[in-house]
């Protein structure tokens, strides 16, 4: 390297320190130094400078957390240890039992207690090699979990690097792994529901479902506008425990960077546990995020260890959870709102009632098997509940000496048309959920329009929320054949639309009549038809034609089609309304027929079941493989199964195929059937 080069590389490394110190202040001590445009100015100077000497460009650069280019999915990765779970406990009582085996277990009366907040999100393991951030995993099922790595790098409060010096004076080793929770801040989650919602786009139920979401966003860069946040609990070296005291992993762990909770206390008894539980449940409300209990830990790892675990959770930590904030009111009326996939939600209207500081004036009852479970009425006195979910729900029917069943009661019944747009209602059998399923129905419409056109379907890029809502409120989109009308005058009417970007639309949507048959059939909506199924119903026909006319039978001759997508196909298909909107696309010159596939034919006509761990592949490679070789790979067993394919920790599916006497293989055997 020349010394020019030298001078700069070292330009680069204190600007990167002089961030990340600050990213630091910012977002895990809510504590900024610099305003954002000061700091927005030392970020484009590392940008510049990292522009001009890529070579100098390193991963853990705080320039890197904006997120790349959209993913095909996520790689399949084995924690070090498994990810276990709490259990839970719902009253003192039963808090008390825990805290009594814990001296019958180890034989000590004078065990600490550290008491932690219940962070109402999802758990995430980060891999640290030499300090630096190599690996993000999500949860999954506790023993493999998905490689989230690109997402988890653009949560601000996740340190990319640490320094040797920074970790030593932690006591921190250089390789270590950190568990934590991964969550949304309730006023974040409020702000991006709302626009989401000002879109027309599908909403989230909490801020868990929310961070959920985001954190497996296929393109990174839609993680990092959503601001998440980290808060580690666990410390671990070669899957183990580091110290030997969980106190002093949390201050290990603040004082290397993490954002650790701070709302944490370390006592010595259980009445200051019990203390700790009833200071939070009054202060929940006043928190930025949302809590569902305290979690209390036994301190001592070797307590800890001898303890041990039952399941999948640890003896040596208990959930104390908090009852859901509830109010009791009446049920005045049962309203039906059309979701944007069709779906039916009867929703209660209450008598507003003061719940956890909110006024509540209606709930969810989520479906009419929900209805029949409460036996719930109009009219009622019903006991309402509020979580961590938009939405409240309705609890149970409440009928005692405050609240005597009124006698004027009236059933609620769901409606047989569709309340938007007035198209006969269904319910596909062994479903719950009653649908409209009119493509063209307005409550669907901006959704259905933005499934079509969005990147790895129709690939119309420009057509996002702006302008679809433009569109669609101007009435020049009813229906995604709609898109194949517009002019160059239309788009030129709207807001904010210049001549060239015009025109780039208008190539964007002519160049979608190239794609194949199978984005077509994926872009019409058709529930239950995600991408794999397109494709596979597309290789089988041949011809949206062909599948437009194809009977229940038929249809279940494709891959990984069974009875209920069949019905929903079919359904799709026998609106007149659906049929014509393929009519006016096929008009508009879009791709309807492609290449009639033959699989591989080794497998034909053979259904398989994959469960536990494979050696050699994951699950979704030898579900591609057995496809491939013309096999069909299910979800569950039963007596129509061939094979059930056994890795390592094969749970209950195992058992099934033995109760059944379903031939059970090993990964060999499938590669051997495989050839
Ligand atoms: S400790 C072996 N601490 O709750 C210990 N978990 O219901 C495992 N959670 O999967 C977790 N806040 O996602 C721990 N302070 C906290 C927590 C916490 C939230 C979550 C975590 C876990 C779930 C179990």
């Amino acid at each position: 390297m020349s010394d020019a080069n030298k001078q700069v590389e070292k330009k680069i490394e204190a600007l990167r320190e002089k961030i990340r110190s600050h990213e630091y202040l910012y977002y895990v001590l809510d504590q900024p130094e610099i305003s954002d445009a000061e700091f927005d100015k030392l970020m484009r100077d590392l940008k510049d400078l990292e522009v001009a000497h890529p070579e100098l460009l390193t991963a853990d650069s705080p320039t890197q957390r904006v997120g790349g280019k959209p993913r095909e999915g996520f790689l399949k990765v084995r924690h070090s240890s498994p990810m276990l779970s709490l259990d839970n406990t719902y009253n003192e009582d039963e808090l008390r039992d825990w805290e009594r085996r814990v001296p019958e277990l180890t034989g000590r009366v004078d065990v600490d207690y550290v008491c932690e907040l219940k962070l109402d999100g999802m758990s995430l393991a980060l891999i640290y090699e030499g300090g630096k951030l190599v690996r993000g995993i999500t949860r999954g099922d506790g023993s493999v979990g998905e490689d989230v790595t690109l997402n988890v790098r653009t949560v601000r409060s996740i340190p990319l690097s640490i320094s040797k010096e920074q970790l030593k004076k932690a006591g921190i080793p250089a390789d270590f792994e950190v568990r934590g929770e991964l969550l949304m801040p309730t006023a974040a989650f409020r702000k991006l529901n709302e626009e989401r919602e000002k879109n027309g786009l599908a909403t989230f139920a909490n801020p868990r479902n929310f961070t959920a979401g985001t954190v497996r966003q296929l393109d990174s860069s839609v993680t990092a506008q959503r601001r998440l946040d980290f808060f580690p609990y666990i410390l671990l070296s070669n899957g183990r425990t580091y110290f030997e005291r969980h106190w002093k992993t949390l201050n290990a762990l603040q004082e290397a960077g993490f954002k650790v909770n701070t709302n944490r206390k370390l006592v010595h008894n259980m009445e200051d546990v019990w203390a700790f539980i009833q200071e939070w449940a009054a202060k929940r409300e006043s928190l930025a995020y949302e809590i569902d209990g305290i979690v209390v830990k036994v301190d001592r790892t070797a307590l800890q260890d001898e303890l041990g675990f039952t399941g999948k959770a640890p003896r040596w930590a208990i959930a104390y959870k908090y009852a859901a904030r509830a109010g009791i009111t009446q049920l005045e009326d049962i309203r039906v709102q059309v979701g944007r996939t069709g779906k039916l939600t009867p929703v209660a209207m209450l008598a507003p009632v003061l719940i956890g500081g909110t006024t509540v004036r209606n709930a969810t009852l989520h479906n009419m098997d929900e209805i029949d479970r409460l036996g719930v009425k109009i009219g009622d006195w019903v006991q309402v509940e509020r979580g961590g979910d938009v939405i409240p729900k309705v609890a149970k029917v409440i009928d005692d000496k405050d609240h005597p069943r009124p006698r004027d009661l009236k059933d609620f019944e769901m409606p047989e048309k569709c309340p938007v747009c007035g198209t006969k209602v269904v319910r596909t059998e062994g479903e719950v959920d009653y649908r409209c399923v009119n493509a063209n129905c307005p409550a669907k419409l901006r959704e259905t329009i933005l499934h079509f056109a969005s990147r790895g379907i129709m690939n119309i890029d420009g057509m996002g929320d702006a302008l679809v809502n433009q569109l669609t409120e101007r009435g020049l989109l009813k229906n995604v054949a709609d898109i194949y009308k517009l002019t160059k005058a239309d788009l030129l009417s709207l807001e904010r639309m210049g001549d060239k970007s015009a025109q780039n639309i208008l190539d964007e949507i002519e160049n979608s009549k190239k794609l194949p048959l199978e984005r077509v059939i994926y872009g019409l909506g058709i529930r239950m038809v995600g991408e794999r199924t397109a494709q596979f119903l597309a290789e089988h026909f041949g011809s949206m034609e062909a599948l437009e006319n194809a009977g229940v039978e038929e249809l279940q001759n494709v891959n990984e089609v069974g009875p209920r997508i069949a019905e929903s196909i079919v359904e799709f298909f026998g609106i007149a309304a659906n049929r014509k909107l393929v009519e006016r696309l096929r008009e508009a010159g879009l791709t309807l027929t492609g290449q009639k596939k033959q699989r591989g034919t080794k497998l034909v006509g053979k259904t398989f079941v994959l469960t536990g761990t494979l050696a050699h592949f994951t699950r979704d490679e030898a579900k591609k493989m057995i496809e491939d070789a013309g096999g069909k790979v299910t979800g569950s067993v039963s007596k129509k199964t061939d094979y059930v394919v056994a890795g390592a920790d094969a749970g209950s599916k195992l058992d099934k195929a033995k109760e059944l006497g379903v031939k059970v293989i090993e990964e060999k055997e499938l590669t051997q059937l495989l050839g």
